[in-house]
C-alpha cells in the first residue's frame, strides 16, 4: 500500500520520530493527554484565561504551534511530537477552534 510504503521510507530516515507521529496518527489526538500536559506545565506564567482574552494574539493554528513551542522551551518541557500534537489540539478545541484542515503533527 501506498501510505505505508511512504511511512517505512520515512521511519528509515527517523525512525523515533516517525513511529511517535504514527502512533498519533493511528490513535487520534488525546484531548485528555493534551489537559493534562498543559495544566502541569503551562499554568507558571499564565492561566487559561490568556487564551480567550478579548484581544488574544494567536489567530491561526500556524501561530498557535508557534507560540506552543516558543512557551515549551521557556518552560524547558520536554515532549514528544505526539504530546505537543495533543496540547495544540487540547487549545485549539477548548479554546480557538481554529479549522484543523489536514491532520497536523504539531
Ligand atoms: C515563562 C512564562 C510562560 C510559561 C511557563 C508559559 N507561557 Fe505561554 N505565554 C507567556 C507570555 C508572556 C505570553 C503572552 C505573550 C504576549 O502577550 O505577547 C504567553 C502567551 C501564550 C499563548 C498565546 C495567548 C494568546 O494571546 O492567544 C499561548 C497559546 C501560550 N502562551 C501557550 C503556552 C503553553 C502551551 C505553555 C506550556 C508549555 C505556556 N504557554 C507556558 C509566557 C509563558
Amino acid at each position: 500500500m501506498k501510505t505505508s510504503a511512504r511511512v517505512g521510507i520515512a521511519a528509515g530516515a527517523a525512525a523515533l520520530l516517525c513511529a511517535s507521529l504514527a502512533v498519533y496518527a493511528a490513535n487520534g489526538p488525546d484531548i485528555a493527554l493534551g489537559k493534562r500536559l498543559h495544566n502541569q506545565s503551562c499554568l507558571a506564567c499564565h492561566n487559561p484565561s490568556v487564551y480567550t482574552r478579548p484581544n488574544h494574539k494567536i489567530r491561526s493554528l500556524a501561530a498557535l504551534r508557534t507560540q506552543v513551542t516558543g512557551c515549551r522551551q521557556a518552560v524547558g518541557v520536554h515532549w514528544s511530537p505526539a504530546e505537543r500534537a495533543d496540547v495544540i489540539d487540547y487549545l485549539n478545541r477548548t479554546f480557538y477552534h481554529f479549522d484543523e484542515g489536514s491532520r497536523h503533527h504539531g
